[in-house]
């Protein structure tokens, strides 16, 4: 069965381009409960063991020195079927791909600034949740 956790951070560019407002907006209408929120600034170290699952491929460094750049909101959300349905609701990793609508479509820039990260999976979600957030913070 299908868990109801999923992480997401928004990232700096859409943290930079004064975003946050409008992307929390659309993903509480969509039902989901934010349990969990910061914002705050990875090093390039964390940022690295964050994605650690994409070590070696081409895009690594700069996605994580990216990611470091600047300030991000990470958040954990609570949702029936939260992995899917998130992910649904920020569409394909490359914006240029992303459904109308979604949230990569409407705030991402390109595929290495894609406006927000979203876990693939209920084990990931709760590996990503645990990254930044103590269980005592979440509500
Ligand atoms: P995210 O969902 O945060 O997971 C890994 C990130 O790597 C992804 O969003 C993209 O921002 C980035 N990414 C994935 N594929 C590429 C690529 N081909 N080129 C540049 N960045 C990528």
């Amino acid at each position: 069965m299908a868990g109801n956790v999923t992480f997401t951070m928004i990232k700096p560019g859409a943290v930079a381009a004064g975003n946050i407002g409008a992307i929390l907006k659309i993903i509480q209408e969509n039902g989901f409960h934010i349990a969990a929120m910061r914002l705050t600034q990875l090093t390039p170290q964390q940022a690295k063991q964050f994605y650690k699952v994409h070590e070696g491929k081409p895009f690594f460094e700069d996605m994580t020195n990216f990611m470091a750049s600047a300030p991000i909101v990470a958040a954990i959300l609570t949702k029936e079927n939260a992995v899917a349905d998130y992910r649904k609701l920020i569409g394909a990793t490359n914006p240029a791909e992303a459904a109308e609508g979604t949230i990569r479509r409407m705030f991402a820039t390109k595929i290495s600034d894609n406006a927000v990260h979203g876990s693939d999976s209920d084990e990931n979600a709760l590996i990503e949740a645990s990254f930044f957030f103590p269980s005592m913070e979440r509500y």
